[in-house]
């Protein structure tokens, strides 16, 4: 399968079920259904609030890449950005619209465009945000380079990509590979056929900073703490005890599912 083809199986899996609405059973775009689509996201990642640090951003000009079904998007425009938003599927702006026509917000823009062509100008941007994005799609370092290249010098970039060192990581090779009787099995592979689309990549941070090497930003910050996800908070409490046991053995800022990534493009 060609990058091409791997991309259209890519927008087609998003297409067919909105991100974040996958437990989510309230009617289709009513009000109860954005609610629990918000509910669900920041109980299990709470973290984003003190990533994203939505109100420091007010009246600057925001590109979120990758809005998903529209949740972290809706805080840049109640934080008062001037807000602009793509993703690869008409499915995710049609969440993104509706909810923004719901709560009676404005948005600069939103429309369909792709990571790894950001269909904006040079040097737009006071903050490049995506969480959970540019991981699925096929050439991650062209997107995280669009990224850079639409963000004003001085401007920030927050990126949240898997990781692939991780505690959650290691429990889906555990479950998908080693005790479906094929150990030798890598992680990535694991996660490239059994991690939300088609191809999902998750990296080492070692694999992140070579990336960044060759791209004109500084380093904030590069962490990973441990998640909810890393925690099991939806397994049994002997699960989650395991799995505290090991977050205090293998690290609680390096073994977390999220590569927390801030950088400064330089001027
Ligand atoms: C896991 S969801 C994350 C969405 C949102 N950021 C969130 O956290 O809820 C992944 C999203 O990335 C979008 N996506 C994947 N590849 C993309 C690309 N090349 N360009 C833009 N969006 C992409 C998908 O359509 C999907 O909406």
């Amino acid at each position: 399968m060609n990058t091409e083809q791997l991309k259209e199986k890519v927008k087609a899996y998003w297409n067919s079920q909105a991100c974040g609405t996958e437990f989510i059973h309230q009617q289709k775009f009513s009000p109860a259904y954005f609610q629990a689509i918000e509910d669900f996201r920041y109980t299990t990642e709470p973290e984003i609030f003190s990533f994203a640090q939505f109100t420091r951003f007010h009246g600057k000009k925001v590109l979120e890449v990758g809005i998903g079904s529209g949740t972290d998007f809706l805080q840049w425009v109640r934080a008062g950005a001037l807000c602009y938003g793509i993703d690869l599927t008409e499915e995710a702006v049609a969440h993104t619209t509706h909810r923004l026509a719901l709560h009676g917000l404005m948005a600069a823009e939103v429309k369909v465009g792709d990571a790894e062509a950001i269909p904006y100008y040079d040097n737009s941007f006071d903050l490049t945000y995506s969480w959970g994005v540019i991981h699925h799609s096929p050439d991650t370092y062209k997107s995280l380079a669009e990224i850079v290249r639409v963000t004003k010098p001085g401007g920030t970039i927050k990126l949240m990509v898997y990781h692939r060192s991780s505690l959650f990581a290691f429990y889906s090779y555990l479950k998908h590979s080693l005790l479906r009787g094929k150990p030798w099995r890598s992680v990535s592979k694991t996660l490239y056929y059994h991690q939300e689309s088609p191809g999902t990549k998750a990296f080492t941070f070692k694999e992140i900073k070579r990336m960044l090497s060759s791209l004109p930003v500084d380093t904030i910050q590069l962490n990973a703490p441990v998640t909810k996800h890393d925690l099991l908070y939806y397994k049994a409490k002997p699960w989650q005890l395991i799995a505290y046991g090991l977050a205090c053995i293998f690290g609680w800022n390096r073994t977390g599912w999220f590569m927390l990534i801030e950088l400064k493009k330089r001027c």
